[in-house]
């Protein structure tokens, strides 16, 4: 199945997601360790990688959003408590909010640095807007601050869905699994 049903995820959007949390641990990762490496060719690789990535990131976050605009979202189980319930729903606010915000703050750092952003030197983005220090100073905090808070959200979520799984023995998990896992 392409599209969600009310009881679980369809292939598209276990795809997105599968594929987001792979390409966002690993910005996460290599971003901690190209702004730590002292200034060297490897370094400026890893940016023009990271970039890119990110660019693709942005993308593929904006086509996600449309798809779950467009498909029923699963329901939660109808066990879970009132609070529980709320609290699940602020989870994906929380993560498509820092979804957009870590690869525009990124991308705004960038442009008002003056530095081109190149896609995997096919094609570079035009400069939306002129070079601006201050502003380049801003979106850099917002990214590195906005790195810890995802990792923070990350853990919870992460923690949630174990939690539901292995604890509350809900499907919740399995809704987003492939279907070799059995079905939810
Ligand atoms: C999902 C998207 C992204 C994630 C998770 C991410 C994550 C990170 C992290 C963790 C750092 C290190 C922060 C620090 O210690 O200063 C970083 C640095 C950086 N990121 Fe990203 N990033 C993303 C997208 C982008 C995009 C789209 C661009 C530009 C087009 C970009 C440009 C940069 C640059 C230039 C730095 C170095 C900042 C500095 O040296 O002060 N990032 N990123």
């Amino acid at each position: 199945m392409l599209k969600n049903t009310p009881n679980s995820f369809g292939s598209i959007a276990k795809t997105f997601h599968w594929v987001l949390a792979l390409g966002i641990v690993g910005m996460l990762t290599v971003g901690f360790i190209m702004a730590d490496m002292a200034p060297s060719p490897s370094k400026w690789t890893l940016y023009g990688l990271h970039k890119s990535t990110g660019v693709l990131i942005l993308l593929l976050v904006i086509l996600r959003f449309t798809w779950r605009l467009l498909n029923p979202v699963p329901q939660l189980p109808s066990s879970l408590k009132p609070w529980h319930h709320r609290l699940a729903k602020l989870s994906p606010l929380a993560l498509y909010t820092l979804m957009l915000m870590m690869p525009l703050s990124g991308f705004i750092l960038s442009q008002a640095g003056g530095h081109p952003i190149s896609v995997y030197n096919l094609f570079t983005v035009p400069a939306l807007f002129p070079k601006n220090p201050d502003l380049s100073q801003i979106a850099a905090r917002i990214h590195a601050y906005g790195a810890y808070i995802f990792i923070g959200v990350l853990a919870l979520h992460v923690s949630a869905a174990f939690y539901h799984h292995f604890i509350l023995k809900t499907n919740v998990l399995k809704k987003m699994l492939p279907n070799w896992f059995g079905h939810p």
